[in-house]
């Protein structure tokens, strides 16, 4: 079991950002968001501010949204259409949009400054199936070797984004990740889920960073009855007319924002407020569980349990990577049930 602290600490919060979040994959929107040059999608990953831009020839391409002059933002966070360069919002400068400086705008002679000095910080970008992806570490293997699991899954329906809902969640960012990992609390925390899905027959299954889940749809179910959930916090929900992604963005210590994409068929729009029902009810239900667990540990008296072998295996596997992240010393042990 992890140390409690890793839940509560800014430190620990801290490490995460730089260890985790910000060496991963992290997806920020599809490409349908940003159909043509100058489109940019631009947010926090792992704390850091991040600019996604479709370029000229079309490509995508991905900075720190930091400007070299004086760290000004280039972009404000959101969705919108840089036309063909960045103009700095704190004193002009311009850039390509393939983050070269083409003018410190106004700046006057010094002596000795290069622009081709002073282009943009990149990050890498790359997409899976329309979803965008970024890396901020320049080193990370391929997205497509991280989602290589996912290669077999059926292709994700080309649907439009009907609607973004975000839910703030007072918990760690983990203690939210973990709950969506297990199926074991579904009979406690989601009684009414068993009417959507065979419960009984819930599975969760590790293939490399990614852990799918899966149960039996029954008849008239807004459920397609499979889940997969990609290292460190994104989820893809499947229903039976559309797909919902879900990012676990931690935003605190003890903070936490689902930032959901909902993709769904537009001949079936009829079902989409069914679908909508169930999805808000089930994220309620986990808020609840995730900030009782939250308040339990930030308390002090909670130094640890035990993980079910039936049910807790990608509790565990998420726990030693975690552990792994932070320099702990792992693997975590299942202890089985006596
Ligand atoms: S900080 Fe960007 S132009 Fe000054
Ligand atoms: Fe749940």
């Amino acid at each position: 079991m992890l140390r409690v602290d890793l839940y509560c600490r800014e430190d620990a919060f801290a490490t995460d950002r730089t260890r985790v979040l910000r060496r991963s994959w992290q997806f920020v929107g599809h490409e349908a968001m940003a159909p043509n040059p100058g489109d940019y999608l631009a947010e926090e990953i792992g704390g850091a501010p991040v600019v996604v831009v479709r370029d000229a020839e079309g490509r995508l391409a991905g900075f720190h949204n930091v400007c070299r002059h004086r760290a000004g933002a280039l972009v404000a966070d959101g969705q919108g259409s840089c036309g063909e360069a960045f103009v700095c919002r704190y004193h002009g400068w311009r850039y390509a949009l393939d983050g070269r400086l083409r003018s410190a705008t106004d700046f006057g002679s010094a002596p000795g400054f290069d622009p081709r000095q002073y282009g943009l910080y990149p990050i890498k970008v790359e997409s899976w199936r329309g979803l965008v992806f970024v890396n901020l570490d320049l080193d990370a293997g391929p997205l497509a070797e991280a989602l290589a699991p996912l290669a077999g899954a059926a292709p994700l329906p080309a649907f439009p984004l009907v609607e973004r809902r975000s839910h703030l969640l007072a918990c760690n960012w983990k203690t939210y990740v973990e709950n969506y990992l297990e199926g074991y609390h579904l009979p406690m925390v989601h009684p009414e889920f068993d009417e959507d899905v065979v419960v009984s027959d819930y599975r969760v299954e590790i293939e490399g960073q990614v852990i799918f889940h899966s149960a039996p749809p029954r008849d008239a179910s807004v459920y397609a009855g499979t889940w997969a959930w990609l290292w460190p916090n994104l989820a893809i929900n499947t229903y039976r007319h559309g797909y919902m992604i879900e990012r676990m963005t931690a935003t605190g210590p003890q903070e936490t924002r689902l930032d959901y994409f909902y993709f769904f068929d537009p001949a079936r729009r009829d079902e989409l407020a069914a679908m909508f029902a169930v999805s808000d009810r089930v994220t309620a239900q986990d808020k609840q569980v995730c900030e009782e667990v939250q308040r339990n540990l930030r308390t002090g008296i909670y130094r640890g349990g035990v993980l079910s072998p039936k049910h807790e295996h990608g509790v565990a596997w998420f726990q030693a990577r975690i552990a792994e992240a932070h320099g702990e010393p792992g693997p975590v042990k299942l202890v089985a049930a006596s």
